[in-house]
């Protein structure tokens, strides 16, 4: 195993630097008023475990030369349904040897962390990260219970306050002097680095062999959020189809590195979340992370919803489209996992995934700051909340998410929709 499980907290790598008071997320800079600080991490995806393909059933084995029309298409899926759709559907996975992890503070482990306690430099090649117990989940993060579930290594370049590129929705973190460190900028290069690393005593850095590792990317979360997509604050003219083509080309560069099993995590339902919440259902007013919001939190609301199910409609098109019909990523595996679904669940359905002592709720939380987010009081009992903040899922909520993605790796998981090409 690569990663160590030393326990290390959160505070000793340095949230202590930039205030004294106890470490929480997205206080690091409350001092100065600075509304780019929302953590958040998101991806998004789409799913039901047995899709349907409507795509030519000859798009299988020559998946570059689509048919010229859609109808006789489905008249050749009738004709041979099954071969083609175990074709197209084929994840295969044998064995999980490392989960490299792309995302924002909803995976972060301890790389903001770095950054922060290092003045904004980033971590060294090679680096290998303290477990955290004290992540923007209020816990352990959910790549490190895949770990504890499944054995394998992880590695995880979640940057919390993360979006897919600061060409598109830059957002200022003074503890760090630059932006928020993002996927296409920070975590896909470091990865790449790492990837090629040799140790001082000759060993590779990275276990990644193609047919035992998966790529994991949930992202979204901040580019959809406040002081960026949802208040208009994107770079001009930048768009949401300009984030989901960022998700891709970060994909390709994985796929060009040797990545051939992906799990792309679509949005969460972050109109259920108490920072995008509509009032009757426990959404908040200004607090910590958006000081400054609109009064209309019912709009808000509204706009995220709509944001997210944009999103994760083309996640669930555009897969598909990009393995079978414009065969971009030959010999690959994907599955989109339906975050949205998997949260909206726990949200209808409280009791039967939460275990504290208090009783279930998830329109509420767990951690709550004054609006200046230097003063916070947690419950006596996290694991009875989705949410452990205003944004962010809770450690239970985690534990879930570790527990149904080791099930998508299985290729068995509801929450999955699979395609090869
Ligand atoms: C899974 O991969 C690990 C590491 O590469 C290897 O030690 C193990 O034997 C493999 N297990 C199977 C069932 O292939
Ligand atoms: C931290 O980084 C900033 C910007 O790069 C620099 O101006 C400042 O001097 C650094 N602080 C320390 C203590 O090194
Ligand atoms: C708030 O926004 C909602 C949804 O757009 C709208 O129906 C409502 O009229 C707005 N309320 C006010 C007071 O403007
Ligand atoms: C809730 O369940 C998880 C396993 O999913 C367990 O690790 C945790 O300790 C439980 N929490 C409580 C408060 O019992
Ligand atoms: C849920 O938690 C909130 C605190 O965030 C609390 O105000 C509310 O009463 C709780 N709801 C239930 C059903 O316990």
């Amino acid at each position: 195993m690569r990663f160590s499980h030393t326990i290390v907290p959160i505070a000793a790598l340095g949230f202590s630097v930039v205030s004294a008071a106890p470490p929480q997320w997205g206080q690091e800079n409350h001092g100065a008023p600075q509304p780019h600080e929302t953590w958040g991490n998101h991806y998004y995806a789409q799913a039901s475990s047995a899709p349907a393909p409507s795509s030519p059933a000859s798009s299988a084995a020559a998946p570059s030369a689509p048919t010229s029309s859609a109808s006789p298409a489905s008249s050749a899926a009738a004709t041979c349904p099954s071969a083609s759709a175990a074709a197209r559907n084929a994840w295969g996975l044998k064995n999980l040897t490392s989960l490299v992890s792309f995302g924002d503070s909803y995976t972060d482990e301890n790389r903001l962390a770095y950054f922060i306690a290092n003045n904004g430099s980033a971590p060294p090649v090679g680096y290998v990260g303290p477990v955290s117990t004290m992540t923007a989940s209020g816990g352990r993060v959910w790549p490190r219970y895949v770990s504890y579930y499944t054995g394998c290594n992880i590695y995880d370049y979640a940057v919390s306050g993360a979006v897919c590129s600061n060409e598109i929705t830059p957002r200022i973190l003074n503890a760090i002097h630059a932006n928020f460190p993002s996927v296409k900028e920070y975590e896909i290069p470091a990865f790449i680095a790492d990837s090629k690393y040799v140790e001082p005593n000759g060993q590779k850095y990275m276990k990644n062999p193609a047919d035992s590792t998966v790529y994991s990317m949930w992202i979204g979360t901040n580019d959809l959020g406040d002081k960026a997509l949802l208040t208009d604050s994107q770079v001009p003219g930048k768009t949401i189809v300009d984030y989901t083509n960022c998700v891709f080309e970060q994909l390709d560069s994985i796929y060009a590195n040797g990545g051939r099993y992906f799990v792309l995590q679509n949005i969460a339902p972050l109109q259920l979340s108490p920072l995008y919440g509509l009032p009757e259902n426990g959404g908040v007013g200004p607090s910590h992370y958006w000081p400054d919001k609109p009064s209309n939190i019912t709009e808000v609301s509204y706009r995220m919803k709509e944001s997210a199910v944009t999103v994760n409609d083309i996640y669930k098109y555009q897969v598909p489209y990009e393995l079978i019909v414009a065969n971009r990523y030959p010999g690959a595996h994907f599955a989109v996992m339906d975050m949205y679904t998997l949260i909206s669940d726990i949200y209808y359905n409280p009791s039967a995934y939460l275990n504290g002592t208090l009783p279930a709720n998830a329109t509420g939380w767990d951690n709550h700051c004054n609006l200046a987010g230097n003063v916070c009081a947690r419950t006596n009992s996290p694991d009875s909340f989705l949410w452990y903040d205003e944004l962010h899922p809770s450690e239970q909520t985690d534990r879930i998410i570790a527990k149904n993605f080791v099930d998508v790796i299985k290729g068995a998981s509801k929450y999955a929709t699979y395609w090869s090409s």
